[in-house]
C-alpha cells in the first residue's frame, strides 16, 4: 500500500523514512548528499582517507562491493555537478578543489594501465587505484564513455575560465588534458565499448551521446583558444557521431534501446540518463540530440518507467500513471537488481527539465511518438501545438510536476532518516542496499534539486544541429552487412543455421535457416544484408540427421546500426 504524504517521518522495516513534500525532502537533503560528495574526496575528504588530492571515491564501501577505487566515469559525473555550482555562483568556494581534480585526471591519464598506454587506449580504462596507480584485476573494459565525460566536466570550468579572463591557464593546462581525451573519442568512438553498467560489450547510447556532446563543446573551446588544427576533424566524428546517435531509436517499440548487444529489451536508464546529460536549454525540444522534452525522449521515458510498475514489490498498487521507483534496467540482477537512487532521481530531473524548456518557450508540442506518454495524464489530448495560454498546456504541465515530484518522493520515502544515500534500495521493502554513500547518488541528488529549482547551465552547442545529409539514407531505408560470429562446438555432421524475425532471416523458418560456415570452427560464421537501424531477433540453430535442436531462450537481439556494417559475437546457448 502507498504510503501517504504526510509532513512527518514514518518507520519502514527498520529504517526511518523520509516522507513529506519535495520541498522539505530537499532542504534537508540538499546539505547532507553536498556533504555527502564532498566527504567522497581525497584528500581531506571525512569518508575517502587514503584517496590522493582531487581523487573521488565511487562509495567508501570496502567488500561487496569494493566500490574503493576511482572511476572516470562517476568521477567525471561528479565533477560536473560540482563545476557547474561552481560557474553559475551557487559555490563559489570550490575552486581549489576542482584544480585539484584537474590535477588529479591529468596524472591518471599518463597512468599505464591494461587497457594501453596514454596513446594506445589507456584513456579507456574504466577505474583506477585510489592512489593513482592501475587496477589490473579483470574488469569490463574498455569503457569509453569516460574520457568524454572528463572532457565535458573541464570544458564547461575552462569556459568559465577563459570568461573570467584566465585563457592562458586554459591553453596551457587546461587544454592538453581535454585534447587528450577529445582525440580519443574521435579516433575510437567506432569501436566497441564496456556500457556504463559495465556488463555489455557493444555500442551503447549513453557512450555514443556523451562522446557527441564532447567532441561539439571542445570545437567550440578550441576554437575559442585558436586550437583550431583538431577541429576539422572532430566536425567530421561528431557528424558521424550524431547519425549513429539516431540507430538506437526502435519505432516499434517507441523507445531507445540502450545497446547494440546485450540480448535485453534494451530499456535501460542509460537512456534518460543521457537525456539529463545532454540537456541543452538553447536546442529546444530538438529530437536529434533527444532533448529531455523531444517526443522520443518523452515515449521512451514511459517505457522505461513502466518496465519497473511490476517487477518491483515496492510498486505495487501505485496508480499506472504515478512514479515508482526505477533501477538500471529491469533485467538486472546485479546486488539484487534493486531501484537506484541514481535512476529514480533521473527520471524526475529529465521531466524538471522538460518543464524548464516548455515553460521557457512558451508552447507544448504532442506528437504521435509522445502521445502515449501525454495520455497518461489526459486521455483526451490529441497531437498537436498547445500555447501556454491553453487549459492543456495547464493541465499537462502540471500533472507532469507532479509526476516529477513522485519519483523525488519515492527517493525520500526510501531515504533513511541520517539523509545517506546508497547505491540501491530493496525491491521489496525499500532499504537501502549495495555501496553506502554512493557518491554518484549524492551527486544526483545535487543535479535533479536544481532542476526543480529551474536551474539552467550554458548551452553546448547543440541548439540547430541538423542530420548530417550523408547519414540519411542509413538512417531510413539502407541495408547494412551483419556479420553473426557464434562459438559453437557440434559433431560431425551437425551444422549450424541462423533464423529471425526479419525476412532477410526467413522470418523464423527452420526448414529455410541461413547455413553458417565453420571455416574457423569452432566460431560459425554468415554475413547477411540487414535493414539499417532495425531491432532484429534471432537464434541459432543446429541441424543434426535432420533434427532440429534451438538455443535457449530468450530469442538473441541486435539493432542494427544506420549505415556500415556490424559484427556480432556470440557463444551458442
Ligand atoms: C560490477 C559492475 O560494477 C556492475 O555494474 C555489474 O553489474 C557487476 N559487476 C556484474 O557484472
Ligand atoms: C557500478 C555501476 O554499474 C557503474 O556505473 C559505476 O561506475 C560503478 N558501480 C561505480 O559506482
Amino acid at each position: 500500500m502507498r504510503l501517504s504524504l504526510v509532513s512527518a517521518f514514518i518507520y519502514v522495516c527498520g529504517a526511518l523514512a523520509q516522507s513529506g513534500s519535495v520541498s522539505s525532502y530537499i532542504s534537508t537533503e540538499s546539505p547532507i548528499a553536498k556533504a555527502g560528495v564532498l566527504a567522497n574526496i581525497g584528500p581531506s575528504g571525512a569518508k575517502s582517507s587514503g584517496a590522493d588530492s582531487g581523487i573521488v571515491i565511487a562509495s567508501p564501501s570496502s567488500t561487496n562491493p569494493d566500490y574503493l577505487y576511482t572511476w572516470t566515469r562517476d568521477s567525471s559525473l561528479v565533477f560536473k555537478a560540482l563545476i557547474d555550482q561552481f560557474t553559475t555562483g551557487a559555490d563559489t568556494s570550490l575552486r581549489g578543489l576542482i584544480d585539484e581534480f584537474i590535477s588529479a585526471e591529468a596524472i591518471l591519464q599518463q597512468v599505464s594501465n591494461p587497457s594501453g598506454t596514454v596513446s594506445t587506449g589507456g584513456l579507456g580504462e574504466p577505474k583506477f587505484n585510489i592512489d593513482e596507480t592501475a587496477f589490473t584485476g579483470a574488469w569490463g573494459r574498455p569503457q569509453r564513455d569516460g574520457p568524454a565525460l572528463r572532457a565535458t566536466a573541464m570544458i564547461t570550468y575552462a569556459n568559465w575560465l577563459i570568461a573570467d579572463g584566465n585563457t592562458t591557464f586554459v591553453t596551457n593546462t587546461v587544454w592538453p588534458i581535454i585534447e587528450l581525451d577529445l582525440n580519443y573519442v574521435a579516433g575510437n568512438w567506432n569501436q566497441t565499448t564496456f556500457d556504463l553498467w559495465e556488463e555489455v560489450d557493444s555500442s551503447s547510447f549513453f557512450t555514443t551521446a556523451v562522446q557527441h556532446r564532447s567532441l561539439r563543446e571542445g570545437i567550440t573551446l578550441a576554437n575559442a583558444i585558436g586550437q583550431t588544427s583538431v577541429v576539422s576533424n572532430f566536425e567530421t566524428q561528431a557528424d558521424d557521431l550524431l547519425c549513429f546517435l539516431q540507430s538506437y531509436w526502435n519505432p516499434s517499440g517507441n523507445y531507445i534501446t540502450a545497446n547494440t548487444g546485450g540480448g535485453r529489451s534494451g530499456k535501460d536508464a542509460n537512456t534518460v540518463l543521457t537525456s539529463i546529460h545532454t540537456f541543452d536549454p538553447a536546442a529546444g525540444c530538438d529530437v536529434v540530440t533527444f532533448q529531455p522534452c523531444s517526443d522520443k525522449a518523452l515515449a521512451n521515458l514511459k517505457v522505461y518507467v513502466d518496465s519497473f510498475r511490476s517487477i518491483y514489490a515496492i510498486n505495487s498498487g501505485i496508480a499506472s500513471n504515478a512514479a515508482v521507483a526505477t533501477g538500471r534496467y529491469p533485467e538486472d540482477s546485479y546486488q539484487g537488481g534493486n531501484p537506484w537512487y541514481l535512476a529514480t532521481f533521473a527520471v524526475a530531473e529529465q521531466l524538471y527539465d522538460a518543464l524548464i524548456v516548455w515553460n521557457q518557450q512558451g508552447e507544448l508540442n504532442v506528437t504521435s511518438t509522445s502521445l502515449a506518454f501525454f495520455q497518461q495524464f489526459l486521455p483526451s489530448v490529441t497531437a498537436g501545438t498547445y500555447a501556454s495560454s491553453s487549459s492543456t498546456f495547464s493541465t499537462l504541465t502540471s500533472a507532469v510536476k507532479t509526476f516529477a515530484d513522485g519519483f523525488v518522493l519515492e527517493n525520500a520515502q526510501y531515504t533513511p532518516s541520517d539523509g545517506g544515500l546508497a547505491e540501491q534500495y530493496s525491491r521489496s521493502n525499500g532499504t537501502p542496499v549495495s555501496a553506502v554513500d554512493l557518491t554518484w547518488s549524492y551527486a544526483s541528488a545535487l543535479t535533479v534539486f536544481a532542476a526543480e529549482a529551474g536551474t539552467t547551465f550554458a548551452s553546448w552547442g547543440a541548439a540547430g544541429l541538423e542530420l548530417p545529409s550523408t547519414c540519411s539514407a542509413g538512417t531510413s531505408s539502407g541495408t547494412v552487412a551483419v556479420t553473426f560470429n557464434v562459438n559453437a562446438t557440434t559433431v560431425w555432421g551437425e551444422n549450424i543455421y541462423i533464423t529471425g524475425s526479419v525476412p532477410a532471416l526467413q522470418e523464423w523458418s527452420t526448414s529455410t535457416a541461413l547455413l553458417l560456415s565453420s571455416a574457423d570452427y569452432p566460431i560459425w560464421s554468415i554475413t547477411v544484408d540487414l535493414p539499417a537501424s532495425t531491432q532484429v531477433q534471432y537464434k541459432y540453430i543446429r541441424i543434426y540427421n535432420g533434427q532440429v535442436t534451438w538455443e535457449s531462450d530468450p530469442n538473441d537481439e541486435i539493432t542494427t546500426p544506420a549505415s556500415g556494417s556490424y559484427i556480432e559475437n556470440d557463444t551458442w546457448r
